[in-house]
C-alpha cells in the first residue's frame, strides 16, 4: 500500500471513530451537562454554550487559515522555484490578533466570574432549619439530615446513596469526606464540589421538578472510584414531608417465634442480621437480648465510616454505592442481584476487604449460607416503604 493510501485509510478510520464517539454522546444519557434540570445547572449551561460556540468558531477559523496557507504554499513551491516574498512584520495585523483574543477572553472572564458568584450564592429562601451533610466514603455517599438544630444528639436522619431533597426549592448541602478526597457531582443540578476530609464545601442544588438525577464521583478515590455513584431524588412537598417523617422512625423488633414456631416474617433474618451484619451496619430500633439498643460504635452509626445505615433501606432505589438497583422495572425487589451481593460482595464490586490490606474497605464475603441469605432478604424487605419515585427506565 502506498504511503498516501495508508495515510488516507488512517484518516478515514479516525474520522469514523470520531463520528461513532459523537453519536454515542448524543444518546439519551442521564448525566448530560447540556441538559440542566434546575436553576444552578441552567446558569452554568447559559455560560458554557456561548463559550463553546465562540471557541468552536475561533477553532474553525484558525484551522481553515492554516489549511489555506499550507495548500497555497505547497502549490507555490511546486509551480515556481523562487523563494516567496519576504515580509517583516505587519503592525495592523499584529495589533488585531492581540487585541481581538484579549477582548474575547475578557468577555468570557467577566461572564464566568458572574456565573461563579451566581451559583455560589446561598439561597435566601432555603430551609435554614434543615442542614444536610454529604459524606464521601470509599465507595459510597452518606447523607445526614440535621433537623432540630441540635447537633449534640446526632443527625435525625442518616441515609445513603439517594440524596432526597424537596423539588422546586434551593437546598444547600455541606460536603465532606470520612476518608480520601471524593467529588460530588450531579450534572443536571449543578457543578461539582470536592469532598475533602476535615473541610466543609457547600453546594447549592435545585431541581425544577420532582425526579431522579444521577451523578458520579469525579475524583479518583481508589479501586471502586468508577463504581461510586450518587443520585439526587427530588420530591414534591407532600412526598418530601412524608419521607422526612418515615426516615425518623425506628424499625420495630420482630418477634421471634418460640421453640419450633415461625415468628414474624423476617424474624429469622433479623437474628442473622444481629449476628452477622450489625457489627458494621446500624438499623435504628434493633435491640439485643437484654432489650438494649444495638448501636454501632463510631461516628453517625458507622463503623470506621465503612458501612451505610440500613434503617430504611427499602426506601432507596439503589445500594452498594449506587451500583445496583434495588427494584426492577416493575417495581419488584430485584432479589437475584441482592442475593449475589450478599453471597460475595467483593465479586460484584472491587473493594479492599482483605484484613491483610491493613485498612480494609467495603463489604467482605461473609460466607453466608443460602438459608441465611434468604432469611436476610426477607428481613431487609421489612426495612421501610418503597421509594416514592421509580428509577426512570433508559430507552
Ligand atoms: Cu469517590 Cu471517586
Amino acid at each position: 500500500m502506498s504511503h498516501r493510501r495508508a495515510l488516507r485509510t488512517r484518516i478515514r478510520a479516525a474520522g469514523l471513530a470520531g463520528l461513532a464517539l459523537l453519536l454515542a454522546a448524543c444518546g439519551d444519557t442521564r448525566q448530560d451537562i447540556f441538559t440542566p434540570e434546575g436553576s444552578y445547572a441552567r446558569k452554568i449551561n447559559n455560560l458554557q454554550v456561548p463559550v463553546f460556540v465562540i471557541a468552536g468558531l475561533v477553532g474553525v477559523a484558525v484551522a481553515v487559515g492554516i489549511a489555506v496557507v499550507l495548500i497555497q504554499g505547497h502549490r507555490r513551491a511546486r509551480d515556481d522555484d523562487e523563494d516567496p516574498r519576504q515580509l517583516e512584520g505587519n503592525f495592523k495585523l499584529e495589533i488585531g490578533w492581540t487585541i481581538g483574543p484579549a477582548v474575547l477572553l475578557a468577555g468570557v472572564a467577566v461572564a464566568t466570574v458572574a456565573t461563579l458568584f451566581a451559583i455560589e450564592d446561598n439561597p435566601a429562601d432555603a430551609d435554614q432549619a434543615m442542614e444536610i451533610t454529604v459524606y464521601g466514603h470509599q465507595w459510597w455517599w452518606g447523607y445526614e439530615y440535621e433537623l432540630d438544630g441540635d447537633t449534640a444528639n446526632g443527625a435525625e436522619i442518616v441515609t445513603a446513596n439517594d440524596l432526597v431533597i424537596p423539588a422546586g426549592v434551593p437546598v444547600t448541602v455541606n460536603i465532606t469526606s470520612r476518608d480520601v478526597i471524593h467529588s460530588f457531582w450531579i450534572p443536571a443540578l449543578n457543578g461539582t464540589r470536592d469532598a475533602v476530609p476535615g473541610r466543609i464545601h457547600t453546594l447549592n442544588l435545585e431541581a425544577d421538578e420532582p425526579g431522579i438525577f444521577d451523578g458520579q464521583c469525579k475524583e479518583f478515590c481508589g479501586l471502586s472510584h468508577a463504581n461510586m455513584q450518587q443520585r439526587v431524588v427530588a420530591l414534591d412537598e407532600a412526598d418530601f414531608a412524608d419521607w422526612l417523617d418515615q426516615q425518623q422512625e425506628d424499625q420495630p423488633m420482630l418477634a421471634v417465634g418460640e421453640e419450633g414456631a415461625e415468628g414474624e416474617p423476617g424474624a429469622a433474618g433479623q437474628q442473622s442480621f444481629i449476628g452477622r451484619c450489625s457489627q458494621c451496619h446500624q438499623i435504628n430500633g434493633l435491640e439485643d437480648e437484654e432489650g438494649e439498643p444495638i448501636v454501632v460504635e463510631g461516628d453517625a452509626a458507622l463503623v470506621n465510616g465503612y458501612a451505610p445505615n440500613l434503617t430504611h433501606l427499602m426506601s432507596r432505589g439503589v445500594y452498594a454505592g449506587g451500583l445496583f438497583e434495588l427494584y426492577d422495572e416493575n417495581g419488584e425487589l430485584d432479589r437475584d442481584t441482592l442475593e449475589a451481593w450478599l453471597r460475595d460482595a467483593p465479586a460484584e464490586k472491587p473493594m479492599y476487604t482483605e484484613p491483610e490490606s491493613g485498612d480494609p474497605r467495603g463489604m467482605p464475603n461473609l460466607g453466608l449460607s443460602e438459608r441465611e441469605i434468604d432469611d436476610l432478604i426477607d428481613y431487609l424487605q421489612t426495612l421501610g416503604d418503597p421509594p416514592p419515585l421509580q428509577t426512570p427506565t433508559e430507552d
